[in-house]
């Protein structure tokens, strides 16, 4: 099967896919892809609030992450993720600080083998029966052996998540960030990976550094934010 010809939305550098991951990843080849981003969708917890809820500054309430599909478990995704990712190659998943142990969990037994976790100042603070939460994480492993790169900048980073207009998807991440770990892990011209891509930062990400991206996403909404948004780039 020509994976390419099913993209729902494809372009030079970019092909999107509107579908459930599980059935993408069953179509990619073993070792093709030289860097897999992403910001996978898992159970928030209410942090004690009564409700169930979980208020984010700005004033918008999500429940169970604001999706209406079934969250997909990380034994599920994560073996795909080191099948398909090439040797020498590097695996970033965002989380929150519930789910650090349960991917590193996944990823070890898959022989994925840690290598930092950073921390992402979100510059803005979530409510929470302890200490008000204001970072998200980012796991970083890597497939194989050691590939030198530039690793610039620092374990912890710092960016403010999109808001008001800027802002497409409940839980969006600041492209920032993603064209910072783009360009510190792969070279000009690779090909990156997000198999849960929402409303696409990761492909924004990957084209402005000119390297290819292929984009998952489940939910039509999302998925036409994202098409929107990469036909928004195309056209500059
Ligand atoms: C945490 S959000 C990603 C948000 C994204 N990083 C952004 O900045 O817009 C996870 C996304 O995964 C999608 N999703 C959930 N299950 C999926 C599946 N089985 N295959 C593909 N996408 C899925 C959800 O609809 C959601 O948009």
């Amino acid at each position: 099967m020509d994976l390419r010809k099913e993209a729902v939305y494809i372009t030079e550098k970019a092909a999107l896919y509107h579908a459930d991951f599980l059935d993408i990843a069953g179509h990619m080849e073993d070792n093709s892809v030289d860097l897999v981003f992403t910001d996978p969708p898992y159970e928030l917890e209410s942090g004690g609030m009564k409700s169930g809820k979980l208020k984010y500054e700005g004033g918008e309430v999500f429940r169970n992450c604001g999706f209406s599909t079934k969250n997909i478990d990380f034994t599920q995704w994560i073996p795909e993720i080191y099948r398909i990712l090439k040797s020498g190659r590097y695996f970033y998943v965002m989380t929150n600080d519930r789910n650090i142990f349960p991917i590193h969990k996944v990823c070890t037994a898959c022989n994925f083998k840690f290598c930092e976790l950073l921390v992402l100042d979100k510059k803005m603070t979530v409510p929470s029966i302890y200490y008000p939460k204001r970072a998200e994480f980012i796991l970083m492993y890597r497939k194989g052996n050691y590939r030198k790169f530039h690793f610039t900048g620092a374990t912890v980073m710092e960016a403010g998540m999109p808001r008001g207009k800027e802002k497409r998807h409940p839980t969006e991440k600041p492209v920032s960030v993603i064209r910072h770990l783009v360009r510190c892990s792969t070279l000009e011209g690779e090909l990156c990976l997000d198999p849960f891509m929402g409303s696409c930062p990761a492909g924004e990400a990957c084209l402005k550094e000119n390297r290819r991206f292929i984009g998952v996403e489940i939910e039509n909404k999302w998925f036409r934010v994202s098409q929107d948004r990469i036909m928004a780039m195309e056209r500059k």
